[in-house]
């Protein structure tokens, strides 16, 4: 079988979980930062971001042996920055696995207003809350915006385009 990767692309609210929750295929490994967060936070918050960085690392791992066994791993995360990118298609370049991106891009105001739905209540013990920062997904959503005419050259073999913005549709 050959090893397959498959990330989402979009901002906090884009809808990449329930994406991921309809479309993984059968026997794939899901990594999920906010399930992996959850699992390492002593308080079991999913935005514990004092945890973000194990979090990553144990989701390169896991895609490392799962790529080297010729499973399919797909990533439900933001992937907004181009090195976190980069880093995972290096990975997957090193096991001789396919890659696919899934970018969701729903209009900034669908985005904003899921994400003001989420609770903003902070954790007693790490402080953060399940809802992001407004400034933080306005700036994920305009990075994503600004990588989507390069992003056919960063290496996907194939990408799909799920949720864009209705200005970005028909081109
Ligand atoms: N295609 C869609 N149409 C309408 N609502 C959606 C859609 N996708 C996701 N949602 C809703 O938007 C919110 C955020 O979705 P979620 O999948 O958790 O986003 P993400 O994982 O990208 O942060 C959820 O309440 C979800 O039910
Ligand atoms: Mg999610
Ligand atoms: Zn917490």
């Amino acid at each position: 079988m050959t090893p397959t990767l498959i990330a989402t692309i979009g901002p906090a609210g884009a809808g990449k979980t329930t994406w991921r929750h309809r479309h993984v295929p059968p026997g794939a490994t899901v990594v999920s930062l906010d399930e992996t967060r959850a699992r390492l936070a002593p308080c079991g918050c999913s935005a514990n971001q004092d945890v973000n960085a194990a979090a990553v690392e144990h989701g390169f791992a896991a895609t490392a042996a799962v790529l080297a066994a010729g499973g399919t791993v797909v990533w439900d995360v933001t992937s907004y920055l181009r090195r976190f990118r980069t880093r995972l298609l290096d990975l997957a370049a090193e096991a001789g696995a396919r890659t696919e991106a899934v970018v969701l891009l729903p209009p900034l105001a669908t985005v904003l207003a899921r994400n003001g739905r989420r609770d903003n209540t902070p954790c007693p013990d790490c402080g953060y809350a399940r809802r992001v920062p407004e400034a933080r997904v306005r700036e994920m959503h305009h990075a994503v915006t600004a990588a989507l005419p390069g992003l056919h050259t960063e290496g996907w073999n194939t990408l799909h385009f799920g949720v864009l913005p209705p200005d970005l549709r028909h081109r």
